[in-house]
């Protein structure tokens, strides 16, 4: 209890200081920090924990973003908007409440296309006690994956939401998983929000620039990435439930989550599509496949007009992002081995330079073991709580 306590006033005053080092994001001044500092001693001493302000926690969770070393769109920590549900745990109609509150970050974030950076940071962790709220889910937004059709990767937990209650209208490759949460760390019930409000979650369907018959493929994916299963760390306070939202890039989809062989593996039936020689890997038509079907994510995105980065123009504001930063005496941490995109790598400044990738602890992002696998703990990752 005595170490907890320590390393949680430390980590705070870590973070109060790292506040000072940006003088742009209005950080206390130095009368009010020494002040802060002894309020948040006190606070800690009588109950173990304390209480952020609102103006730390939006700041806080800026930092976070800022702090994260494997994220290519940083250079926007400054605009992202913080809502503080920290009181909105428990009562009667909790369940209405919530969804309410997370349809409204969705709504919000989509913004008509023009996507806007979200987070909705729910109640703390207090030591010894359950979490209040947190989710099953790892994105708001992410399709399920059943035997035969769907995202491979979601199909632990489909499996979970099925034997939790779950009865999906259809089971096709892109059906939405339902929302299900956990209060004080008990399931709730399972909420099949896509189905109810079937204009939520926009999609992109996606379509060539030139090649008419890639629509055929009926490939698509959803427009907002809103991760639900990371945990927010600011000055030693940790908020189990915190989701938030960026747009995407269009590798993501386009190199990894459409092309990857253990995800939806469309490589093939693009290059049929193409027409492709697919008798000698040597034909690179592998290669010639993810590069149409990234140019049909970002040409559909566009053509529809939602945000979506490519990795080139993200590439270069990431890399002005650094140069800025290091003018400021504020070094850039990445994890070069994420900060390179999965195409095209060395065409990015990031492939030609070398980041330390030390993880600031004291405020961040972490990933957690979700509640319903709880068993499978992994350990050994720097970014794991
Ligand atoms: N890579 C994840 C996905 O494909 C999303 C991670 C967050 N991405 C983002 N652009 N904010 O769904």
């Amino acid at each position: 209890m005595e170490n907890n306590a320590n390393s949680l006033q430390s980590e705070a005053e870590a973070f109060l200081e790292a506040w000072r080092a940006h003088p742009e994001s209005d950080p206390p001044s130095t009368l009010r920090h020494k002040s802060r500092v002894a309020e948040i001693v006190d606070e800690i001493e009588a109950t173990g924990t304390y209480t952020h302000t609102p103006r730390e926690l939006e700041f806080g969770a800026r930092l976070a973003w800022k702090n994260s070393n494997r994220c290519i769109g940083r250079h926007l920590w400054r605009s992202l908007e913080v809502r503080d549900h920290r009181y909105l745990h428990n009562g009667p109609s909790r369940e209405e409440h919530i969804i309410d509150t997370l349809t409204s970050h969705v709504r919000d974030a989509y913004r008509n296309g023009k996507i806007k950076s979200i987070i909705s940071v729910f109640a703390p962790r207090t030591l010894g006690q359950p979490d209040p709220v947190r989710m099953a889910n790892h994105q708001l937004i992410r399709y399920a994956g059943f035997e035969e059709v769907g995202d491979p990767d979601s199909r632990d937990l489909t499996k979970h939401l099925l034997k939790n209650g779950w009865k999906p209208v259809q089971k096709d490759d892109f059906t939405k998983l339902p929302w299900q949460f956990y209060w004080d760390e008990k399931p709730s019930s399972v909420y099949d929000v896509f189905a109810q409000q079937t204009d939520l979650a926009k999609e992109v369907k996606l379509e060539h620039p030139e090649n008419p018959k890639f629509a055929s493929l009926q490939l698509k994916w959803y427009a907002l990435p809103v991760l639900a299963d990371m945990a927010l760390k600011i000055g030693g306070v940790i908020y189990p439930f915190a989701p938030f939202n960026g747009y995407y890039m269009g590798t993501e989809i386009g190199a990894r989550n459409l092309a990857d062989a253990s995800r939806y593996n469309r490589l093939p039936a693009i290059a049929a599509c193409l027409g492709l020689d697919t008798t000698s890997q040597r034909s690179l038509w592998q290669d010639s496949a993810l590069v149409e079907l990234n140019r049909a994510v970002l040409y559909s995105f566009d053509k529809a007009g939602i945000s979506v980065g490519d990795h080139h123009n993200l590439g270069a504001q990431f890399e002005a992002f650094c140069t800025h930063e290091s003018g400021k005496k504020r070094e850039v941490k990445g994890d070069w081995s994420w900060l390179n995109p999965p195409l095209s790598g060395p065409q990015t400044p990031q492939f030609h330079r070398q980041y330390d990738n030390t993880v600031c602890t004291h405020t961040n992002f972490f990933y957690q073991t979700p509640l319903w696998q709880q068993e499978n703990n992994l350990t050994g990752c720097p970014f794991h709580l």
